[in-house]
């Protein structure tokens, strides 16, 4: 195979990292996996908007069908958001045998069991490695790099924009509402922020971690959540006055096979290494029965740190395509039986 035709969908702040990424990494990229990867289609809201990135004029299309039931394209990478009408275009496209590669955590979050065993019925892969503390490799760390042990416990910090805030309302005594405009205007908010703001976000990263983890369905009903809407300067000052800094943090943990997930702010001591975390950057603590404790630390939002996480399935991707060896993504085992009942 010496060329993998590709379908973006969404050319705004991951799109454009994505297609920079592809273009001034491409002879990095064709070396690792041993094909050169082409964009042929983009799917976007207004053809006639300006961008910022070097595209042809006929990649663009505000036509889903041009995608996912385009026998020239392999993969679909979509990078455009939304949840309901989202899935549907994805299990057509993956129903057409395309592989799927996402940074949609709202998406996977809800529908994402779905769509990890329609994708394995068809041999397709979904890869979705973006959609939890963008630039940094956490998804890919539990499934890969810490998949021999069992993970007990993962907290950190899962939200750029939240901690972008809140690190601004710390050390600069800004107000909330302008430092949410900066967020959003540096592409870190979702299109909705409420959805940052008020925790949610983190919630949903922290059930697909979880999910990953602990092998378990664990759904946004069974996540504690508050955000940080209620946080104000007074709050911050008194709890810097105390040695002590907010930030708002996720932790999924198990014990005795219960497990318990909640995403709140907490005041941790100023030294504290994820008090140390600053702007749009994430870290997550995982912790391992035989590893022990180990930290991830890095860009958790933005074009060019998402748009790395999503070049990276992409070219995994094409090496299973390579190999023959696509559709064999986590599901879990619970879930699994119990849509096989619902099958039968
Ligand atoms: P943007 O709002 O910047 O871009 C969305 C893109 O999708 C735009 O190009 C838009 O078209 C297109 N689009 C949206 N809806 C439709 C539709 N119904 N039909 C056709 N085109 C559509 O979003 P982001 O790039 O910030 O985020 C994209 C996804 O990545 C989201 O799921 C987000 O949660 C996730 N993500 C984002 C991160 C970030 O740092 N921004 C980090 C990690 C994940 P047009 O340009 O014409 O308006
Ligand atoms: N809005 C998200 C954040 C983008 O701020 O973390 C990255 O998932």
């Amino acid at each position: 195979m010496n060329q993998v035709n590709v379908g973006l969908c969404g050319l705004g702040t991951v799109g454009t990292g994505v297609v920079k990424l592809l273009q001034s990494h491409a002879d990095e990229i064709k070396y690792k996996v041993g094909s050169e990867i082409q964009i042929k289609k983009i799917l976007v809201n207004d053809i006639k908007k300006k961008r910022d990135v070097v595209i042809q004029p006929e990649w663009l299309t505000d036509n889903p069908e041009e995608l996912v039931s385009n026998p020239e394209l392999d993969i679909i990478i979509e990078v455009m958001g939304g949840i309901e009408d989202t899935n549907l275009l994805l299990e057509k496209a993956i129903r057409n045998k395309k592989h799927i590669v996402t940074a949609n955590k709202d998406l996977m979050a809800v529908h994402g069991q779905k769509l990890l065993r329609l994708a394995k019925e068809n041999n397709c892969d979904i890869l979705y490695d973006a959609s939890v503390a963008g630039g940094i490799p956490i998804i890919r760390s539990l499934t890969e790099g810490l998949a021999s042990d069992r993970i007990q416990k993962i907290m950190g910090i899962v939200n750029g924009t939240t901690n972008y805030i809140l690190t601004k309302m710390t050390d600069e005594e800004l107000a909330f509402e302008p430092v949410l405009k900066e967020a959003q205007e540096l592409g870190f908010a979702e299109a909705d922020p409420t959805s940052d703001v008020d925790g949610l976000d983190a919630a949903r990263k922290m059930t697909l971690l979880a999910n990953l983890a602990f092998k378990m369905e664990i759904g946004l009903d069974d996540v504690e959540v508050t955000g940080i809407r209620t946080i104000s300067q007074e709050d911050i000052t008194f709890a810097t006055s105390l040695g002590y800094t907010i930030k708002l943090i996720g932790i999924a943990s198990i014990h005795n096979g219960k497990v318990e997930v909640s995403v709140e702010p907490t005041l941790l001591p100023k030294d504290h290494p994820l008090a140390l975390v600053k702007n749009e950057f994430n870290a997550v603590y995982v912790y391992g029965e035989a590893v022990g404790e180990t930290m991830f630390y890095g860009p958790g939002a933005g074009s060019m740190p998402t748009a790395t996480a999503v070049v990276s399935d992409l070219m995994d991707v094409v090496k299973n395509i390579r190999l023959g060896i696509t559709g064999n993504e986590y599901i879990i085992p619970q879930y699994e039986k119990q849509l096989k009942e619902n099958d039968e």
